[in-house]
């Protein structure tokens, strides 16, 4: 439904994606209609919000734990958010990225409790706050038990529909529109299946992550690298695309999304135990560290899933209603039963690369949220980061357009590449298709026809394909046998028709090339990239693989800024 369309000509910006990141510059941008709406002034600008699905329909709303932030707690400071970012982003992160995230996260937090969130609250009164993997301290505030996203943007949607932004729900954006070194919009497919010309002066990425290139993911059906795609389609360069974080404890079932238990839970004292009733892995540690221990252990045993033991949980049921009613609805009871568990392709923590504003290398586009990267997640984000991500920089990026921000600048991750401080290197090249057909089940199915069950089928066997082959634990084998498959399926859907399943797929096709071709590139093991075959980390690879779309890779020495300045990216533009 489209609840409002757009009126011709140019709108000041298209919003790309209604999660978290999407709606927090919509709703800065746009003016306000009614009273209701945003508490802030609001833009006044020509706003469009452009989702494939319905506006209420993103990642965000699946999102569990929290957003974590600095929000109360003798024992917590912004210095110390910090650090644990820094730790987890296992030498990757961008320092005055993580500093911006830390510093404005609190504000960010009030912001959207006065548009209107309800989080979870002590007796008292004061917000209610939770311990996960790789916090030093309790500090992620939350929302229905462990219902986070969900009410995060319910708030937004309510925001975004009080404000004057035309929304386009079930429109599928197709390309960007680059026209004089600008972004100047995308061709989008719309409601009725027509290709059509959406243009604006600025265009915002916030089409979250690719979860789906994996058969085993907690993102839902929509999580297909879209931005991703149309940005190495346009020449955008994109970055620590191989940091695909895999959730340690999704519930080992055949639904899909597969459903989540929260990190929350081990913050309760929930139990990681093997196959033999053991506990192998501290379940504290940031997730990269969970989950690979997981996979060894799994490995060892022989088992394709192990546990995770809540049943000296106190209140499970009224701390986390809507696990334990997911729970109960496929027969589990956590006070009696260990919960069958295996990780997860979860979050991408690479992206299109921004500078500490939101912009990226192309001018008029900018990017937040899973799609971007920003440097604040380095090689493995830490929990309850993401949602704060996409409040921080959505934010961010609409005032610096509200400011008169016309394109990137030298900062952040972006700063190397647009000073020409990169080395170039020769990106490894996909196997030719002919070379070594891999053995399948199924790839004989495809005639190459681009029939609609064919791009199904093509889809399925990519996602088996990237799952064995880049999952949890990589070798250049095991990346080598998905780039084959990957090549064929290119081969074979190269004619796939020209409807959302067929784009959504050759999205998935340009995301998993070039998750294969860094994640052959970096032969070390750093943070969420793990390689059998490179187990220690390398300083030699303190470095981020950059792609532009061509196939060649570029390795930058890494942005990571002073953590202890305290001005870092907080200087005028
Ligand atoms: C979780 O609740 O475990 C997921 C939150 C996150 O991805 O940070």
């Amino acid at each position: 439904m489209t609840s409002s369309a757009p009126t011709s000509g140019t709108l000041d910006v298209l919003v790309l994606g209604s999660g978290v990141a999407g709606l927090s510059a919509a709703v800065r941008l746009a003016a306000p209609l009614s009273p209701t709406g945003y508490g802030g002034d609001g833009g006044g600008l020509r706003v469009g919000v452009l989702t494939k699905a319905e506006l209420s329909q993103s990642a965000t709303r699946w999102a569990q734990g929290g957003v974590a932030a600095v929000l109360g707690g003798d024992e917590d400071s912004t210095d110390l958010h910090l650090a644990d970012t820094l730790a987890a982003g296992a030498g990757l992160c961008d320092a005055d990225a993580a500093r911006v995230l830390v510093d404005e996260g609190p504000s960010r937090v009030h912001e959207l409790i006065a548009m209107g969130a309800v989080f979870d609250r002590q007796p008292g009164g004061a917000l209610a706050l939770a311990r996960e993997g790789g916090h030093s301290t309790a500090r992620v505030v939350h929302a229905g038990g462990a219902a986070t996203g969900a009410e995060v943007e319910r708030a937004l949607v309510d925001a975004t529909r009080a404000s004057a932004a035309a929304v386009l729900e079930e429109w599928f954006a197709l390309d960007l529109l680059v026209e004089g070194g600008r972004c100047r919009g995308v061709v989008a497919m719309a409601l009725d299946g027509r290709a059509v010309e959406v243009r604006a002066t600025h265009t915002v990425l916030a089409t979250g992550g690719a979860g789906q290139v994996f058969s085993v993911t907690t993102n839902p059906a929509e999580a297909t690298g879209d931005g991703l795609a149309m940005a190495l389609r346009a020449g955008v360069s994109v970055a620590d695309v191989e940091f695909m974080q895999f959730h340690p404890t999704a519930l080992h079932h055949p639904a899909m999304p597969r459903p989540l238990l929260s990190e929350a839970l081990r913050g309760h004292g929930a139990l990681l135990r093997d196959a033999r009733g053991e506990r192998f892995v501290d379940e504290l540690a940031p997730r990269d560290v969970v989950s690979r221990a997981m996979a060894e252990r799994m490995h060892e045993q022989g088992v394709d899933s192990l546990w995770l033991d809540a049943t000296q949980l106190a209140s499970f049921d009224s701390r986390f209603p809507t696990i334990s009613a997911e729970l109960a609805a496929i027969g589990l009871d956590p006070a009696t039963d260990w919960l069958p568990i295996a990780p997860a392709a979860h979050y991408l923590s690479g992206g299109v690369l921004t500078d500490l504003w939101g912009a990226t290398a192309l001018p008029g586009l900018w990017a937040a949220g899973e799609v971007a990267c920003t440097g604040v997640h380095g090689a493995n984000r830490l929990a309850s980061n993401s949602l704060l991500e996409g409040m921080v920089f959505g934010a961010r990026l609409a005032e610096t357009i509200l400011d008169g921000g016309t394109g990137p600048t030298p900062t952040g991750v972006l700063a190397p590449v647009l000073e020409g401080r990169v080395e170039a290197v020769d990106a490894p090249q996909p196997p030719a298709s002919g070379a070594g057909r891999p053995d399948l089940d199924g790839l004989d199915g495809l005639d190459g026809s681009g029939a609609p069950a064919d791009v199904a089928k093509a889809r399925d066997l990519l996602q088996r394909a990237m799952t064995d082959g880049a999952g949890v634990v990589r070798s250049a084998g095991s990346l080598a046998r998905a780039g084959r498959v990957v090549a064929v399926l290119a081969d074979a859907v190269s004619s796939a028709p020209a409807d959302r399943a067929g784009g959504e797929l050759a999205n998935l096709l340009t995301a998993a090339r070039s998750v294969l071709a860094s994640a052959t590139l970096r032969t070390e093991t750093r943070g969420a990239h793990a390689r059998s075959d490179f187990p220690e980390s390398s300083e030699a690879w303190r470095c981020r693989i950059v792609h532009d779309g061509s196939e060649r890779g570029t390795v930058l020495a890494p942005a990571t800024g002073d953590p202890q300045d305290d001005t870092a990216g907080r200087s005028p533009r």
